[in-house]
């Protein structure tokens, strides 16, 4: 069978079907997903069912990885999965849910805001892969928002004010924005501020996106209320429905977003429920700013 792509969202995101992600993918298929991902940004394979080694396997077939696991507030002592994941579940190293006032819970919810993976790393992710193998009764769903598309529908004034703009991200940030704020002196260390473009061109396709995430708390060279404020405006912006697709997960699907061209948050869920979500994420190739500068 040959892989194919049915729009399912208004300006992106792609359901694919015809492909078996627990087989090794061949070149022609990785280099159909790396074509489907330049065109659709988010691809959804539903119905995989695939373990840790096999969502590994499909990884790596694509690229380098980037090791995601020290990103949240986890101890390596209370790793669930294997390192090379990232854990996005809210369940413990005994598969039991976080209480709900868990540090490490609360430091999750930043999830909930519109972001782009690793955005707060100098290299960010290229592609995330999230994997669902147990879902809540009800909630938890993920939203997608289309960067390209909303860079496009700017208009010319703010396309040329936001031109050769950086921005500052930090998982401090965004985390702020929710009031959590008690990190210890490592963790403001660990996650100390990065520079990003806030403009980034595509290097396959040569399509403009907006860079943005609740990870960028100033503009470099601006006072930052007026920074937060503008940002704030342009995630407004670029997350109106029209450029918005929802997932609504079944166990066993497989979605996978490009970091480049997207932003992506997560729904709230009963607390109480399980919700095993594991992440595999392709590194990026560099820094934006030096990219740009290139
Ligand atoms: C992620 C993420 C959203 C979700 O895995 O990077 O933000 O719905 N997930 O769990
Ligand atoms: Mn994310």
């Amino acid at each position: 069978m040959t892989m194919t792509i049915r729009q399912v969202g208004p300006c992106f995101a792609g359901e694919v079907s015809g492909i078996d992600l627990t087989e090794p993918l061949s070149p022609q298929d990785a280099a159909a997903v790396h074509a489907g991902m330049d065109e659709y940004a988010v691809l959804i394979f539903r119905d995989q069912q695939l373990d840790d080694d096999q969502q590994m396997a499909f990884t790596v077939a694509l690229g380098p990885i980037e090791h995601a696991s020290s990103n949240s507030l986890r101890a390596v002592s209370e790793f669930r999965i294997p390192e090379t994941f990232a854990d996005v579940s809210n369940l413990d190293k005994d598969q039991i849910p976080f209480a709900r006032d868990d540090r490490r819970r609360l430091f999750a919810i930043g999830n909930r805001l519109w972001h782009s993976d690793s955005s707060f790393k100098t290299t960010p992710a290229k592609y995330s892969i999230l994997n669902a193998r147990s879902i809540p009764s009800k909630g938890g769903n993920t939203e997608f928002a289309d960067m390209r598309a909303a860079y496009d529908a700017l208009d010319d004034e703010t396309k040329a004010a936001v031109e050769g703009l950086v921005c500052e991200h930090s998982q401090i940030f965004s985390r702020q924005q929710l009031g959590f704020t008690d990190f210890t002196d490592e963790e403001r260390e660990r996650f100390a501020p990065v520079r990003q473009t806030l403009v980034r061109t595509h290097p396959v396709t040569g399509r403009t996106s907006l860079y943005l995430a609740s990870h960028a708390g100033s503009i470099v060279g601006w006072p930052v209320p007026e920074a937060r404020a503008f940002l704030r405006d342009l995630i407004e912006h670029a997350t109106q429905r029209e450029f918005v697709h929802k997932h609504e997960w079944s166990v066993g699907d497989l979605v996978m977003w490009d970091n480049r061209q997207t932003m992506h948050r997560a729904r709230p869920f009963p607390a109480e429920e399980p919700r095993d979500m594991r992440r595999t994420t392709l590194a990026g190739d560099g820094p934006t700013v030096e990219q740009a500068a290139a």
